[in-house]
C-alpha cells in the first residue's frame, strides 16, 4: 500500500499488510540502525499487544496499527511518551473534526466515553522508546461495547492520513516538551477527563482502590487520594458515576 502523505513524516516508514504486532515487529528491528522517528504501520495484526499484556483486535482494514521509533534521550522523561502519543491522537481527532474527545489516564482516548484509541509505551534497554498507537477506524465485529470507530462519528479516515496526522502532532509535542514540558503537562492535564473524578483503580498486582483523581504527578503518574495521597504509575482506572 502507498502512504505517500505518512512517508513525509516519518524518517523511514515500513508498510506490512500483516504482521504480529508493530511493536514487536520495531523491536526486533531495532539495533539495525533504526532511525528516530522511523515507523512501522500494518494493515492487520495477528497478535497485538494492549496494556498490562492484554491482547488488542486489528483485523484487517478496521484500523491503523502504527509504532514509533523513539531514539534514546529524544525525550528526557521517557514515562511521558505514551501521554504525549494520547495528546497527539487527540490533536489529530481534532483535525479530522472529532469534538469532545477526551483523554482517560494513562493514555485510552474517549469520545462520548468510549475507546476510539489505545496506546503502548515500551521503554527499551538503551532508553529508546517505541511508541505503540491504535486507532478505530471502522467497526470490528468483535468490538467490545464500549468501543467507538471514526466511521461511526461520520468521519471516513484512511490509514495514510491517520497516521500523518498522528505523526506531525506527535512529532510538534516532542519539540514543544522538549523546549517548555510544564506547559505540554498542562496541556495533558486538560486534556484528561480522570482529573477530578471518584475512580477505582485496578492495581497490577491484582489489588484495587477507591479515591479521587486529583492531579498528573511529574512524571505522568496519576494521583490518588484516598484520602491519602497514593501515586499510581501503572493501573486500569474506571470513572465512577454517583
Ligand atoms: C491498550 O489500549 O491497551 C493499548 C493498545 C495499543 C495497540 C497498538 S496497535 C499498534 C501497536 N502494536 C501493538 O501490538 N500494540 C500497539
Amino acid at each position: 500500500m502507498q502512504l505517500p502523505r505518512a512517508q513525509l513524516v516519518f524518517s523511514d516508514l515500513a508498510f506490512h499488510e500483516e504482521l504480529d504486532s508493530t511493536n514487536a515487529e520495531l523491536a526486533r528491528n531495532q539495533g539495525v540502525a533504526t532511525r528516530h522517528f522511523s515507523a512501522v504501520i500494518a494493515a492487520s495484526q495477528l497478535m497485538g499487544r494492549g496494556r498490562l499484556g492484554r491482547s488488542w483486535q486489528s483485523p484487517a482494514g478496521s484500523s491503523l496499527a502504527l509504532s514509533v521509533f523513539l531514539e534514546e534521550k529524544s525525550i528526557a522523561e521517557p514515562g511521558w511518551a505514551s501521554l504525549l502519543a494520547a495528546l497527539a491522537v487527540q490533536n489529530s481527532l481534532l483535525v479530522m473534526g472529532v469534538t469532545g474527545s477526551g483523554l482517560k489516564w494513562p493514555n485510552d482516548v474517549l469520545v462520548s466515553g468510549k475507546k476510539i484509541s489505545g496506546i503502548l509505551a515500551q521503554l527499551l534497554p538503551d532508553g529508546a522508546v517505541i511508541v505503540g498507537i491504535g486507532l478505530n477506524l471502522k467497526p470490528q465485529q468483535s468490538a467490545l461495547a464500549n468501543a467507538v470507530s471514526l466511521q461511526e462519528l461520520g468521519i471516513f479516515c484512511d490509514l495514510d492520513t491517520a497516521a500523518a496526522l498522528i505523526g506531525e502532532n506527535l512529532k510538534e509535542l516532542l519539540a514543544a516538551f522538549a523546549l517548555d514540558s510544564k506547559s505540554v503537562k498542562g496541556q495533558f492535564s486538560q486534556s484528561c477527563i480522570t482529573l477530578g473524578q471518584q475512580v477505582r483503580a485496578e492495581l497490577p498486582d491484582g489489588g484495587e482502590l477507591i479515591g479521587l483523581a486529583s492531579e498528573i504527578a511529574h512524571g505522568g503518574q496519576l494521583v490518588i487520594l484516598t484520602p491519602e495521597e497514593i501515586i499510581l504509575s501503572a493501573a486500569d482506572v474506571w470513572h465512577l458515576r454517583s
